[in-house]
């Protein structure tokens, strides 16, 4: 229900204030390949909250589904062109790295420091361990997508809305213009595997779309948590003028705006229904083994053998890959970019001390408890870490 006022919400800003930003009225379909079942209590327990869902068979996909739950009244839109619209209002400080936010407002950045009376902290995965904990109680995701061109020249039908498959690992689709948003695998940030994303992406869109070209080819992050409900709220117990929004499980878009509304109602003392649906610390007070495991504390976050070379020898070490080594009792991530050029990194995140895994889909350094990032040469490139893990000057040869 949060999710389609935010919907409704979306549909007035930018109706009222005349924005053009691509905003389409159509329908989202959660499918199944293999469990009708499960749609079929989806659709139930939809129409039980009063949200517009319908069963259905009947899909615009170019495979067989059992069965499909039509949210009827989504939408799409192109989000930079809805921000420059928003943003064109509103003074924003870019390329101004907050560096501390002190318990009676004060902000201190890179460039000065500023006073505030209320503080919300939206940068993703909040930057701030103690207090909140946010690292206890959040972990990242992957997800692997590509734009298809040339999909609807002879036989297929144009997709009618956009589609999502009920398990995680399948396929999600949806129209942009011409290109067909093609989505598939999911992994949690820092696990090696799988190591042909792209292929499988490659492979699947031949077999569904055999005559389209795959266009553009990229990967996104997202904060999940364990009970999939996003926290929105006050940031901890002991910040009353500190705010959070994050976790919103891929569901950014419409959660955005659901922080938005709750949020600035609780600042201006408003009471809003939600907000306890997504209070932050509801899952501290239960305090789950899950909720550690899910944040990866207690995984077994070990050096990857698996990238382990061999006596050491970086000739071992594939041209555009990546491996293990140890130099004077220290464990080393080597990337190999030429015949003669190689990477050196620590595979120590500065986040809390995990050991990062090599991501050979990206080339990046991805750490498995909390979901930074750090490219071949360790720059960073996704918090919570807030510094590289080396320099670009440390790269060696041999
Ligand atoms: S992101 Fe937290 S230890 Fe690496």
């Amino acid at each position: 229900m949060a999710n389609q006022m935010a919907i409704e919400k979306y549909e007035e800003i930018i109706n009222g204030n005349q924005i053009d930003c691509e905003f389409d009225i159509m329908p989202n379909y959660i499918y199944s390949k293999e469990n009708e079942f499960k749609i079929f209590k989806e659709v139930e327990a939809a129409k039980r909250l009063g949200l517009p869902a319908e069963y259905t068979k009947e899909t615009t996909l170019p495979f067989a589904v059992k069965a499909a739950v039509r949210f009827n009244h989504q939408a799409q839109f192109h989000p930079l062109k809805f921000l420059d619209a928003i943003a064109n209002k509103l003074t924003i400080y870019e390329h101004t790295r907050v560096t501390e936010v002190r318990d009676d407002g004060t902000i201190l950045t890179d460039q000065g420091s500023v006073k505030a009376k209320s503080t919300v902290i939206a940068t993703h995965y909040p930057f701030i361990n103690v207090p909140g904990y946010y690292f206890f109680k959040l972990h990242q995701e992957r997800y692997y997508l590509s734009a298809l061109e040339g999909c609807y020249s002879k036989h297929k039908a144009s997709l009618d809305g956009m589609y999502l498959d009920a398990d995680p690992q399948g396929y999600s689709l949806r129209n942009y213009k011409d290109y067909v948003i093609f989505g598939a695998v999911n992994h949690r940030s820092g696990e090696y595997k799988p190591k042909d994303a792209y292929q499988r992406i490659e492979d699947a869109a031949r077999r569904y779309y055999p005559e389209a070209k795959i266009k553009y080819i990229w990967s996104n992050q997202d904060c999940m948590t364990p009970d999939s409900i996003p926290y929105i709220g006050r940031y901890s117990a002991s910040t009353p003028n500190l705010y959070v929004a994050t976790g919103f499980n891929m569901w950014g878009m419409s959660t955005s705006m659901v922080s938005a509304m709750i949020i600035s109602d609780m600042i201006t003392g408003k009471k809003n229904e939600y907000r306890k649906v997504f209070y932050p610390r509801r899952l501290m007070l239960s305090g789950s083994r899950k909720l550690l495991q899910s944040a990866g504390i207690i995984t077994n976050s070990l050096i990857s053998e698996h990238l382990k070379i061999p006596r050491d020898n970086l000739k071992d070490i594939k041209v555009g890959q990546a491996g293990i080594v140890n130099r004077s009792g220290q464990k080393y991530g080597v990337y190999r970019e030429s015949e003669d050029r190689y990477y050196y990194i620590s595979t120590k995140c500065p986040h809390l001390g995990c050991s990062l895994e090599w991501n050979q889909n990206e080339l990046t350094w991805d750490c498995p408890c909390h979901g930074s990032r750090f490219d071949y040469r360790g720059r960073l490139i996704n918090n919570p870490a807030m510094r590289d893990v080396f320099d670009a000057c440390q790269r060696k040869k041999k």
